[in-house]
């Protein structure tokens, strides 16, 4: 197992990655207030782990209460967020009782913003079972849902106690899970570390067959760098946006398409795209480097194309972006691979011709 910190101060949190940690009381019982927690999941996780994952905390004196929601990015809402309060009240979960995500990207956001909203506020802890949850969604307190307009328009940073990323649960993920996975690792080369980017570019046959070294080390460099950004910069008052590399786009790829058919990840890869392709527009980047960031995600197996939205669409649903600032569209960009910028100075025509017709 590994370990680092997420350094925020007195909400300081370890992340564990390796084999077996869902046998591990000791690294979840010293972060309960209380012996009673309520492990909230869903339908296709529940099978596999929750039982578990409920006698490790059984046999260590914990009482478990499970909470299982409907799968799928379409229930990332109000009404499935309403059973997680609905269950808590009627079990009389208690301040002090801690809320456990166990499960994907969707069941981690929506654990976490029912966390800060139940009494105002009840510890959680992060168990991710996907490897996008794994090197991102459970790292750095996002938390929320969506909303028919716009993606995690509806939400709250809340920090969670610790993250156990457990590396065994990623052998019963479905192949186009674990590549848009992919896409957010791919995505912490092309914002910060261009050799991490070449090592992808070498292991990537390796990571898509789930070899056990590759996975952990990919897992382990993006959560340090994405720990370092959230340290620099919590909220999202700066630097932290660049951990949005492609999401603009994605997000308005999903909205725009219907939550859940496309995944998250693979919005981002065809979103990384247009952010490489607008990144050359503007002289940042080569066409050889857009050429190489388009096979990594290629050979991850992602989509590299965007659907094609039509131009009206792409602009009203990238207006509802979280980066917006006084009604301006702002973009992650990249100055050069392994380097980003936050930027509201897209001219028009650049942005018409980039998302006209996608390619
Ligand atoms: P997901 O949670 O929908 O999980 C993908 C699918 O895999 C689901 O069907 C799930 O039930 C299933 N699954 C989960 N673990 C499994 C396992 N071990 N074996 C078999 N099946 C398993 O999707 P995701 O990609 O994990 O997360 C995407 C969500 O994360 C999006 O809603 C996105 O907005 C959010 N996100 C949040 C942040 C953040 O910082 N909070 C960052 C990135 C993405
Ligand atoms: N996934 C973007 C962030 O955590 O900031």
């Amino acid at each position: 197992m590994q370990t680092l910190t997420v350094d925020l101060g007195d909400r300081s949190y370890p992340i564990h990655i390796g084999t077996g940690l869902l046998d591990r009381a000791d690294l979840i019982v010293p972060h309960l207030a209380q012996p009673r927690v309520a492990v909230v999941t869903n339908t296709t996780v529940a099978p596999l782990y929750l039982e578990r994952l409920t006698d490790t905390l059984t046999a260590a004196g914990v009482a478990v209460h499970p909470i299982v929601l409907p799968d799928g990015e379409a229930y990332k809402n109000w009404e499935t967020l309403n059973l997680i309060f609905d269950a808590l009240l009627t079990w009389r979960a208690e301040r002090k009782t801690t809320l456990i995500a166990l499960g994907g990207g969707v069941v981690g956001d929506m654990t976490g913003f029912a966390a800060a909203c139940y009494q105002r506020g009840m510890p959680f802890i992060q168990i991710p079972t996907t490897l996008l949850s794994q090197v991102d969604s459970s790292v750095g307190g996002k938390t929320g849902i969506n909303h028919p307009l716009g993606k995690n328009m509806v939400g709250a940073f809340y920090q969670p106690k610790v993250v156990l990323a457990d590396t065994d649960t990623l052998k019963t993920l479905p192949p186009r899970e674990l590549s848009a996975g992919l896409a957010e690792i791919i995505k912490y080369g092309l914002i910060w570390d261009v050799d991490f980017l070449a090592w992808l570019e070498g292991h990537m046959d390796k990571l898509r067959a789930l070899d056990a070294d590759a996975i952990a080390y990919a897992i382990l460099r993006s959560c340090e760098i994405k720990a370092q950004v959230v340290g620099e910069d919590e909220r999202e008052g700066g630097i932290r946006a660049i951990l949005n590399l492609g999401h603009t786009f994605g997000h308005a790829i999903e909205t725009g398409m219907g939550y859940g058919k496309w995944l998250h990840g693979e919005a981002v890869g065809a979103g990384m795209v247009l952010a490489a392709q607008t990144s050359e527009r503007l002289g940042w980047i080569t066409a050889a480097d857009v050429a190489r960031a388009r096979a990594l995600i290629q050979a991850a197996g992602l989509p590299d194309v965007a659907p094609d939205l039509g131009l009206a669409t792409w602009l009203d649903y990238m207006g509802h972006d979280k980066k917006v600032e006084s009604g301006k569209l702002r973009f992650v960009l990249l100055k050069k691979l392994g380097e980003a910028v936050i930027t509201g100075d897209v001219p028009r025509d650049v942005l018409t011709d980039v998302l006209a017709t996608p390619h």
